[in-house]
């Protein structure tokens, strides 16, 4: 049956070119199917390979699996060339077009202002410290002389979380007076907590600045919002004084604000300070402002009992403390008249600075 033989060449080419020729991954398969499938005209084919006689067989046979080895390479060609083609774009690319540009962010102004600050006490030598801004009431308050029932407090109301164990047994890790059970939990409303972590962590002496979030349940207006940023300072060494502290805050200020900055100390009252200031400050801005002077910090001398809490010897170690907002100052410095912008984000705002 020389016919078949003469078959098997002319079958292939045209299978080949079909196969090549298929536009897209179905049509291929259909194509697969017609000739390699079941009832494939190549199938077919080899299904007539019985019907030869022994002595064509094996050549027959040979040519045939050849051919369909050859088909099937053509196949899995094709298949990845479509493969490839799906993957492309539709259209073609113009590399020429200018790209997307992104426009370049910048540094939030209290952002700013925080990193000029400590820059400024670098210069002196202070180090940064953190601490929570989730505290326990010994922390924010007792710990700093402020005890449950001082009128002080009520100044500072915050937002109170589920407390933690409310039962008067000292906790296993509780480290000094006051502080067994007391742990119920609060949004720090000053920056003053660190003073007391740092002073249990480590001997002194310390020169520490704690740059971070605090809260308080205020209402927003111009001047107010319930989250606003502080920098709280810490010095303690043996020997040290009022001077010590003015010069230092007088020093920073003019860094800051510039150097016709003029510093006044007024009495004031903080439980963990004594005595206590509060910090005036004037300048050409604040003249601008129709004012003579603008309160723009507290301080003072660390309050022995403070010392006594944090395990430090009163008669040997002396300090001053001082903690001031870091959204007034940027307000002055940029002549921005309500808190609120800080934290709308609104970039037109933002850009400016
Ligand atoms: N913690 C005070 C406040 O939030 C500010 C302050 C006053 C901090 C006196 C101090 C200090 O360290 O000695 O209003």
């Amino acid at each position: 049956m020389a016919g078949l033989i003469d078959q098997i060449e002319p079958l292939k080419q045209t299978a080949l070119a079909e196969l090549k020729a298929a536009p897209d991954p179905a049509a291929l398969e259909q194509t697969k199917g017609a000739w390699l499938g079941a009832n494939g005209k190549f199938t077919a084919l080899m299904k007539q390979l019985g019907m030869l006689s022994k002595a064509e067989k094996p050549a027959a046979g040979k040519l045939i699996n050849a051919a369909k080895v050859e088909l099937e390479a053509a196949l899995a060609e094709r298949r990845s060339e479509l493969e490839l083609k799906a993957a492309l774009p539709k259209e073609p690319t113009d590399f020429t077009l200018p790209g997307r540009r992104r426009a370049l962010g910048k540094l939030h102004p209290l952002t700013q202002v925080t990193e000029d600050i400590v820059r400024a006490f670098r210069k002196l030598g202070f180090a940064v410290a953190d601490g929570p801004e989730i505290e326990d009431e010994y922390h924010c308050f007792d710990a700093l002389n402020t005890p449950a029932d001082h009128p002080a407090r009520d100044t500072q109301d915050t937002f109170y979380l589920a407390s933690g164990s409310e039962d008067n047994s000292p906790s296993p890790g509780g480290e000094g007076r006051g502080e067994g059970g007391r742990k119920s939990l609060l949004l720090r409303t000053h920056t003053s907590s660190v003073q007391i972590r740092v002073m249990k962590s480590q001997p002194p002496p310390v020169r520490i600045i704690v740059p971070g979030r605090v809260y308080r349940r205020d209402n927003a207006d111009a001047t107010h919002n319930p989250t606003f940023q502080q920098i709280e300072g810490l010095y303690v060494d043996k020997g040290v004084t009022v001077g010590d502290l003015k010069g230092t805050v007088e020093f920073v200020f003019k860094e800051l604000l510039g150097r016709d900055v003029k510093i006044r100390f007024r009495p004031h009252y903080f439980s963990y300070t004594e005595p206590s200031f509060e910090i005036d400050f004037s300048n050409a801005l604040v003249k601008k402002l129709g004012k003579d002077w603008l309160e723009i910090a507290g301080c003072g001398m660390v309050h022995p009992q403070v010392f006594e809490n944090v395990g430090y010897d009163p008669e040997v170690w002396t300090g001053w403390a001082f903690g001031f907002g870091i959204e007034r100052i940027a307000m002055i410095r940029y002549g921005i008249n309500d808190i609120r912008l800080f934290y709308e984000n609104d970039v037109r705002f933002l850009k400016q600075f």
